[in-house]
This record gives structure tokens, sequence and C-alpha cells, in this order.
């Protein structure tokens, strides 16, 4: 079965086919992040006027890469929320059209449940339950994975996400957006170590999340300072730390309140590799097992949705086509559409 997955929830415009025996067949992503670093962010007008020109060109691209025919493809999976309006309605729009002209099934999917089933999609994959943390630049969320479809949130940002804390920061010392790889590789070249604020950590068993104190902690830091190469070099490596350390204490404390061994870590900031050393080296401590996405799946992708939408189908939960295009901008896992 190949299902055909539209992912525009935010600058990036992904197009897939993903075959339940093969796997992922293509994964094709045109990035705006070029065009919107100039702003510092992503600028919803722009980003949907750019969704609007690549998406036809992309599927006729993949269409002509992969040679299979529209006719073979069983359902049209789309992300329909949460993200930016103006951005989600261009892929709804296209996949509601398709699905009309060619008669199949549309499939709305939640792209929080995308990034979350990334991770079987990827190499190694855990079983059923696992703790999964979502952290990307819209969201840090902790959940607990039952099953598919059977989803438990335990913790969710209160202000700003993780990503968008190294993006915001990265700004201030001129990285261009999306900054959190660029922390990173500053992150290298370290010589001083600077102590931030853990906001909400003392708690075990409070797995929210919130960094927008120690965003202003650091805007405040930076304003006293000397802003030399080696001092973005310092405080790149003291943030990467900073947001690692409350990542990793968190979904660690999650696990074993609720005595489960698996962690998967996804979204954009998954790519971050001393995350994922740090949480292997803490986990194994704790005799829990870790995963994470193929670095390509990590960031925003339509591979994450035609698979989501391969799910809903075999599980049955889609509904009757009705053609009204529907996107939801702050859609939450765990509340229906
Ligand atoms: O999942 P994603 O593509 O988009 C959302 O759904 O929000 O995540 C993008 C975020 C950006 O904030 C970016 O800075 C961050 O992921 N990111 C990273 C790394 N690569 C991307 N953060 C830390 N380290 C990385 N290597
Ligand atoms: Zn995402």
């Amino acid at each position: 079965m190949i299902i055909l997955g539209i992912e525009t929830s935010c600058d990036e415009t992904g197009i897939s086919l993903y075959n339940n025996k093969k796997g992922i067949i293509i994964n094709e992503i045109y990035s705006q992040s070029n065009i919107h670093s100039k702003y510092g962010g992503v600028v919803p007008n722009i980003a949907s006027k750019n969704h609007s020109k690549k998406i036809i060109k992309l599927i006729k691209k993949i269409i002509k890469k992969t040679s299979i025919k529209i006719k073979k493809i069983k359902a049209i999976a789309f992300t329909a929320g949460p993200g930016l309006s103006s951005s989600l309605i261009i892929g709804a729009t296209v996949a509601n059209t398709l699905s009309y002209l060619y008669k199949k099934p549309c499939i709305p999917i939640n792209h929080i449940e995308g990034h979350i089933l990334s991770i079987m999609i990827s190499k190694k994959k855990p079983k059923f339950p696992f703790i999964s943390l979502i952290t990307s630049g819209a969201h840090t969320i902790l959940t607990i994975v039952y099953n598919f479809n059977n989803y438990k949130i335990i913790g969710n940002c209160l202000d700003d996400s993780a990503g968008e804390t190294f993006d915001k920061i990265g700004n201030i010392i001129n990285l261009k957006y999306p900054a959190g790889n660029k922390i990173s590789k500053f992150a290298k070249y370290k010589k001083n170590k600077f102590i931030f604020p853990k906001p909400i950590t003392s708690n075990k068993n409070n797995f929210n999340f919130s960094f927008s104190g120690l965003k202003t902690y650091i805007i405040n830091f930076i304003k006293k300072k000397q802003v030399n190469l080696q001092f973005k070099y310092d405080l790149s490596y003291s943030l990467e730390e900073t947001i690692t350390d409350i990542l990793i204490l968190k979904t660690i404390n999650a696990a074993k309140k609720y005595n489960i061994n698996k962690i998967s870590i996804v979204g954009g900031v998954s790519a971050n590799i001393k995350l994922r050393k740090k949480m292997n080296k803490e986990a194994k401590k704790n005799k829990i097992k870790t995963f994470y996405p193929n670095i390509k799946l990590c960031t925003d992708n339509a591979a994450m949705i035609a698979y989501t939408g391969y799910i809903k189908y075999i599980t049955k939960k889609i509904k009757k086509n009705n053609f009204l295009i529907k996107i939801k901008s702050n859609w939450k896992i765990n509340e229906l559409f």
C-alpha cells in the first residue's frame, strides 16, 4: 500500500511516498529557511506564498522520479495542524483537491503525532509503551506512547520551546535562523562555561517545560558582556549544556516515574548530537533504552506524515471524505479533530 504524505505546517514543503512493504520510497523537502533567516524567524505570508509556488512542482517531481502512477496511491495524508494557518491551508487544499480528483481518501494528520511516529520509520524502533520527548521549534512535549492512537501527555511547554530558545539566542549572537545546529558547532570551541538557570527542574514530578525565563536571563547576561567570538562560543556551549540538561532530566524522571524503560526523542532538536550522547549516558545508568530518528526525519518532513496516514488507514481512524478543507492551527495531540 502506498500513501502520499504532504507537509506544510511551517516553512518546509515536504512530499513523500510511503510503502508499507518497502518503507519510504521518496522523501522530498523544499526548505525556505534561507528566505526566512533574513527576518530572524518564519514570516507566515512569505511561507505560504513559497509553499504554493513549490508544492505542485514537488508532487510532479516525486511522480517523475519514482514513476509511480497516481492510481497506485491508496490515500493522501496531509498535515492539518498544529502549525501556521496560512501554511497549513496550502497543503490541505492540495491534498483535498487531489483526493477529490482521484477519488482517494484524504487523511488529516496531527503534526505532533507525525513527529512521534517518525521513530517507527527509523532504523531502530521501540516497542510499546515508550516515553516520547517531542522537541522542535514549536513544541517541547513529553508523552507516554501506549500504542498507535493512544498517547498520554505528561508534560508540555508553558512558553518558548527548546528549539525556539536556540533560535532566539542564536539570532542575538548573529547566527542565522534556524540556529540550533549552528549553536552546536560554536559550542565545540568553548573555553569557559557559564552557569544558567534551569527553570522548573526541582520538582521530579513536574514534566512541564519553561524556557522563556532562561532566554530572558541570557539576554540580560549578554547585555553586561563584551560580545566577541570567544564569548559567542562559550555562550553557545553553556546554552546547549543547559537546554540538553533540562530535556534529559525531565525525560529520565518521566521514564522512572512511569516505570517505562524506553525513551524516544524526536523533532528538530533531536538532531542535536550532544543531546543524544548525554541522554545515552544517563539512560544507560538507569537501564533505559534510547531511540532517535534518522537525522533527516528529525526536522519537518512528509515521510512521517505519510507513515502516520498509513497507520490511520490500517487502524480505520479515517472518516468519510466530505471535502471540507479543515485545518487546526493549535491542534493538541490528544484532542479529536
Ligand atoms: O521539527 P522542526 O523542523 O520544526 C518544528 O516542528 O518546529 O524543528 C526545528 C527546530 C529549530 O528550532 C532548529 O533550531 C532546531 O529544530 N534544530 C536543532 C538542531 N537541528 C535543528 N536544535 C539543536 N541542535 C540541532 N542540531
Ligand atoms: Zn515539526
